[in-house]
């Protein structure tokens, strides 16, 4: 079966990944980071949320960080947006796209915007209409496409369901999350197969959390069905603050090694990317957890076979 030759990765890393930490890091940091992943050749970064600083209070300097980052051509510098408030401010600051966020589960739905899946479809129909007239992209994420923290595993056709609804809002694409990191690859067929006809595979992009270790295999499989757009986290940071148990996203440097070593270009340079991962893991005060990193031998790391 033939693999998708060009692969886009989002850097969910500045948000994704910092929005759990305890600790609180500068704007500098921050500012840093997002600047040294813009110069490793990721197609897009998500930067930050504009939601509720009582919330998520990383991320509360999301304002700041965007008015302080530069911008290079051609990265994608997108961010988090829970309601028409977050898009006021959303709109104060440069960026490209806005993401959206609902869930294919009623509790976490719930527990982590404060509304049911259909208030939520509501409040983002006003949200997604702005943005279109301010000539914004804006992403749909349903969280939760394989399970749940608090329901446990989760039907696929409650995931059609919410991209549906999603899809009717006028949403440019669909990313799928399996925000806890259980996803299998026969999760991900099942998961594609129940999508038949609505989506296909390469309208879509998958957010893997690499809890248990089945990301990689997640993303190969993925592949295979014709998925090309992937998020992953720099250093492998992440989590998030209203999934118990969910651990860092998928390392950047892990999915750019695979694909690479399979002659999938993804037009990231991965010593660039580590020195991404190096700033903000000594800003966070510990060590980079993706694999590829801490393999031994200079050439694993350069990727030469
Ligand atoms: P709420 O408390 O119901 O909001 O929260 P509210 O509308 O009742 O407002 C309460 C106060 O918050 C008000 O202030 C508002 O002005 C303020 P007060 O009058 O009390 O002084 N407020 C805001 N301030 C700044 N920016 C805003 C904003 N909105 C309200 N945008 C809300 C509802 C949606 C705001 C809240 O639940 C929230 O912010 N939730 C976001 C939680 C979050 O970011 N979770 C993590 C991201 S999702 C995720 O990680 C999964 C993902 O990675 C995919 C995957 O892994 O599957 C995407
Ligand atoms: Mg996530």
């Amino acid at each position: 079966m033939s693999l998708p030759q060009d692969i886009r990765i989002t850097d969910v890393g500045p948000r994704d990944g910092l929005q759990n930490e305890k600790s609180v890091v500068s704007v500098g940091d921050k500012v840093a980071f997002i600047n040294m992943l813009s110069l490793s050749g990721v197609a897009e970064i998500e930067v930050s949320s504009f939601v509720s600083p009582t919330w998520v209070p990383q991320l509360g300097d999301a304002d700041e960080v965007f008015t302080n980052i530069q911008r290079r051509e051609g990265v994608v510098y997108s961010a988090l947006v829970p309601n028409l408030k977050g898009l006021m401010r959303a709109l104060e600051v440069k960026l490209d796209k806005i993401a959206i966020f609902a869930a294919a589960s009623e509790t976490f739905s719930r527990k982590n915007i404060n509304a049911t899946i259909d208030e939520s479809i509501e409040r983002y129909r006003m949200v997604v209409k702005e943005a279109k007239q301010s000539s914004l992209r804006v992403r749909g994420y349903i969280s939760c496409a394989v399970a749940c923290p608090y329901e446990g595993p989760i039907d696929p056709s409650r995931v059609r369901q919410v991209a549906q609804q999603l899809l009717d809002l006028g949403v440019d694409e669909i990313d799928l999350g399996d925000t806890i990191g259980v996803a299998v690859p026969t999760d991900i067929e099942l998961l594609y197969d129940e999508l038949e006809g609505l989506l296909d595979p390469s309208q879509t992009t998958l957010h893997l959390h690499n809890t248990r270790g089945t990301a990689l295999a997640s993303v190969y499989r993925a592949m295979e069905l014709g998925v090309f757009s992937f998020d992953a986290s720099c250093g492998g940071l992440g989590g998030c603050p209203y999934a118990p148990g969910a651990a860092g996203n998928l390392a950047t440097e892990d999915l750019v090694y695979m694909c690479e070593q399979m002659d999938c270009q993804t037009g990231v340079d991965l010593e660039k990317l580590f020195a991404a991962g190096r700033h903000i893991t000594a800003a966070l005060g510990r060590s980079l957890t993706g694999r590829v990193f801490n393999a031994d031998g200079e050439e694993t790391r350069t990727g030469n076979s």
